[in-house]
């Protein structure tokens, strides 16, 4: 007996090709995604950044409670204001709260605080959870939720043959000041997302994965 409030799932997909087809040609393409730190100002449409975000917002969540907001930044004063403070907890982390392994483990990446990137990229989408949702009821697993939705963004970013960065500020409470987020929303990550600068160079270290073997188990 079907309960009154179910509906058929009637959303299945058959790839055309077989599933192992369809799983590798997407693990082919998806492992060309690189994270990029300098992009070009070729501009994004606001609709092309729509898509991204409904794809991010079509995620599984905790009871499916949604629990994130995404703010898209496309005018340059406010990229100028979160470059600014960005730069500024960027020096500040650098100098005193960064620890040693830290600064080791980043200095292959060859990121600094110099963070240009945040106006040069035509769009800054900066990712919140929400600690309660906007009308005070309960979330659940906000952290995994969001990082499912953020996942999916990127991917969808890589497939419109667009980049992206996941950036995380440390601190990254000027995020919530600049864009005038209500007290529920938390700052979760900073994406910038347009083109490759035409010199973009990525580093070597972060293309390599573990191998399938170090990071699958199976019980068959
Ligand atoms: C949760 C998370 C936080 C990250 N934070 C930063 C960051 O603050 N700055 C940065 O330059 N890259 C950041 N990255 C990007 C990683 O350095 C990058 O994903 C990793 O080196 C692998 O490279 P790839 O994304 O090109 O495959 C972050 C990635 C994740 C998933």
């Amino acid at each position: 007996m079907i309960p009154p409030d179910f509906v058929p799932y009637d959303d299945r997909y058959e790839p055309a090709a077989s599933p192992e087809e369809a799983a590798e040609a997407f693990c082919d393409r998806m492992r060309r995604r690189r994270s990029v730190r300098a992009f070009s100002d070729r501009p994004v449409s606001r609709r092309t950044i729509e898509w991204l975000v409904r794809t991010a917002g079509s995620s599984p969540s905790g009871a499916n409670t949604q629990p994130w907001r995404f703010v898209a930044v496309g005018e340059p004063a406010v990229k100028r204001q979160i470059r600014r403070a960005a730069e500024e907890a960027e020096h500040a982390f650098y100098e005193q709260g960064a620890g040693e392994a830290f600064l080791r483990d980043v200095k292959a990446l060859g990121t600094s605080p110099d963070k240009r990137f945040l106006e040069v990229a035509p769009w800054l989408i900066a990712v919140f959870t929400l600690t309660a949702g906007d009308d005070g009821s309960a979330v659940y697993y906000p952290a995994a939720s969001v990082g499912i939705a953020v996942g999916l963004l990127l991917a969808a970013a890589h497939h419109a043959g667009l980049a992206t960065l996941p950036y995380t500020p440390s601190p990254p409470s000027f995020l919530a000041s600049i864009l005038k987020r209500p007290p529920h929303e938390r700052p979760f990550m900073l994406i910038p997302v347009g083109y490759p600068a035409a010199d973009c160079t990525v580093p070597a270290f972060a293309r390599e994965r573990k191998p399938l073997e170090d990071i699958l188990v199976v019980h068959e």
